[in-house]
């Protein structure tokens, strides 16, 4: 069997006194593109923060590349070669395009540096154009493009996208997806939230479909496509 990267077994998340996550699996191979699906509010941000150690799990374990990370801290497990992109931007503002990748660069788990500046200024053309613009300066769609690459810059073993896509131009959020193909191609794994299920089951091998914190589907993106019923059902389209 393929060697798990992320492996997350009967994990209970609560905020407070609500209980989100109802015992959720979930794993990620290396290798394997996955899919994270459903409605608005199921869980899918939790389940990513459950996984980063962003909120500690009450129940149930998180084990990244074999090492039990229940409860780490953010910072450890990013360095098991875990890359997290959250929802919205988190880019530093008051730095150029260029530093804001070069602060980011560093060797992967097994000290692989496959993506290198110059890699990643030629995945991402747009940004290539705005080297010395400060952060702030650039718009939604290359705001998103500078924190995949900077994540990609860590040359992790696992790439996680929150909502990559959300409120871009299409034209913009196209090139996410192209980008997303070229990852795959790369090698490294990746998790992908979004709602768009014909570009996610386009890019991904596994979808897991959340429904009010419990995994309501799980099944390969051929036999997702294969099922509209399961995507009204779910996902309401
Ligand atoms: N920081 C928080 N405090 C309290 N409740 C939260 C917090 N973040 C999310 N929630 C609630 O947890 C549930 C799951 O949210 P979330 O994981 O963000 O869903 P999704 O990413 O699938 O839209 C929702 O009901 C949401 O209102
Ligand atoms: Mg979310």
């Amino acid at each position: 069997m393929a060697e798990l990267l992320i492996d997350a077994r009967g994990v209970h998340t609560y905020y407070g006194a609500s209980h989100i996550l109802r015992g959720i699996d979930f794993s990620v191979a290396r290798g394997e593109t996955i899919g994270l699906m459903g409605r608005n509010g199921m869980g899918k941000s939790t389940l990513l923060k459950s996984l980063m150690g962003l909120v500690k799990p009450r129940a149930g374990t998180v084990h990244i590349a074999g090492h039990d990370m229940t409860g780490g801290a953010p910072y450890e497990i990013a360095q098991r070669g875990i890359a997290y992109v959250p929802e919205g931007r988190g880019i530093f503002g008051n730095l150029s395009v260029v530093e804001n990748l070069q602060m980011a660069a560093r060797p992967g788990t097994r000290g692989q540096c496959d993506w290198t500046y110059e890699r990643v200024l030629e995945t991402f053309p747009r940004l290539k154009e705005r080297l010395g613009h400060g952060g702030q300066q650039l718009s939604g769609g290359e705001q998103q493009m500078l924190t995949i690459g900077r994540a990609l810059m860590t040359n992790p073993d696992v790439l996680i996208l929150d909502e990559a896509t959300e409120g871009l131009a299409p034209l913009i959020a196209r090139e996410i997806w192209r980008i997303c193909g070229l990852i795959r191609e790369s090698g490294i794994s990746s998790v992908i939230v979004d709602k768009n299920w014909k570009h996610v089951t386009q890019v991904t091998d596994r979808n897991v479909i959340l429904v009010k914190g419990e995994v309501a589907y799980a099944g390969t993106s051929q036999d997702l496509r294969a099922r509209p019923e399961l995507l009204d059902q779910y996902l309401g389209v």
